[in-house]
């Protein structure tokens, strides 16, 4: 593997899958191929889990590491090209390339704007750094796709399901439910979460939302979507809640109600699902309390998985250098 940008840079979701579960199993079994190998995590914007899973992920495989909190802890860095710098002290171009003599891997995270569509549909920022840089790119969260928390996702859903332990023909269904937010989020959890739960044949996923949240057709073309969220919830065995900004009426917030928000009587609607969220979660505004403190919740499982999905990609990128 060259760079991870999306779950099309993998060539089997489900060796992947297990691989990352052997990992979880024998975390240090390959804690030798970092030696003298420097990860760099570079964050655009804040996180809490993914810096520190990809942390643990690196000293895991005997990496060295360093993180980068870029605006709050290096120059002010500017993104276009051509402008004269007034406001900003360093150009992406002479940063990235800079960092990138520094490590021998760059996770970087950069988010959407939320203004310009296109833009950030084509990725324009992230296309740039993987232009710039002269090692192999991490996707640690990109405009549109967040692909090694999906892979945690996928990773948690294989393991708490019987489905799958027990190679049952009966298909598992998966609800990717939009819920209430104050704030205007990126589609990112969510476009992801679509690519990777599209390449697991087993699963039948349905996508509920208020009208004109819709995300692109890129991502949701052929799969089953409704305005209905209680009879999406109908009989699922899995409902991930995602707050997502409209993707049609770009990046703005249409829906106001709190009549989306996960409860425990929707709850009861579903085949007693599994509660999954990426995290950080607004309690009793994404969901209630009650959910999210019961025993179907496996939050803290995903969260746990991001160290492992973390680690499989620095490994395959390691082998790769070796
Ligand atoms: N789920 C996730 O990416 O969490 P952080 O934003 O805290 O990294």
């Amino acid at each position: 593997m060259k760079n991870f940008f999306s779950v099309e840079d993998v060539i089997n979701v489900y060796d992947l899958i297990k691989e990352a579960i052997d990992l979880k199993n024998n975390p240090y079994k390959f804690y030798h191929i970092g030696k003298n190998k420097t990860i760099g995590l570079v964050f655009f914007n804040p996180s809490l889990r993914t810096r520190i899973s990809c942390q643990k992920a690196a000293f895991n495989l005997g990496c060295n590491i360093w993180v980068l909190n870029i605006h709050k802890d290096s120059w002010k860095i500017e993104m276009n090209d051509g402008n004269i710098m007034k406001s900003t002290q360093e150009h992406l171009k002479e940063a990235i390339s800079v960092m990138s003599l520094y490590c021998d891997i760059m996770a970087v995270r950069t988010f959407p704007n939320l203004i310009d569509r296109d833009y950030d549909y084509k990725e324009v920022i992230f296309n740039k750094i993987l232009t710039y840089s002269k090692i192999p790119v991490i996707n640690m969260e990109s405009a549109t796709l967040h692909p090694l928390q999906s892979l945690a996702d996928v990773m948690t859903i294989v393991e708490c399901s019987p489905f799958f332990l027990n190679n049952n023909k009966k298909k598992c269904k998966v609800v990717l439910s939009w819920a209430p937010h104050i704030k205007p989020l990126p589609q990112s959890v969510a476009n992801s979460f679509v690519q990777w739960i599209s390449k697991i044949k087993e699963i039948d996923l349905t996508i509920t939302f208020p009208e004109k949240y819709d995300l692109s057709k890129k991502f949701s073309n052929g799969i089953y979507t409704t305005y209905n969220q209680e009879e999406a919830f109908l009989n699922a065995d899995f409902i991930y809640a995602k707050n997502w900004s409209s993707y049609i009426h770009y990046g703005k917030i249409l829906c106001h109600s709190t009549d989306w928000m996960i409860t425990k009587n929707k709850m009861k609607l579903t085949n007693n699902a599994k509660f999954m969220h990426c995290l950080p979660v607004r309690r009793n505004m994404v969901v209630e309390d009650s959910v999210l403190d019961s025993p179907s919740s496996i939050i803290l499982k995903q969260a746990e998985n991001r160290i492992y999905s973390s680690q499989i990609i620095f490994l395959k990128i390691l082998q790769s250098l070796s």
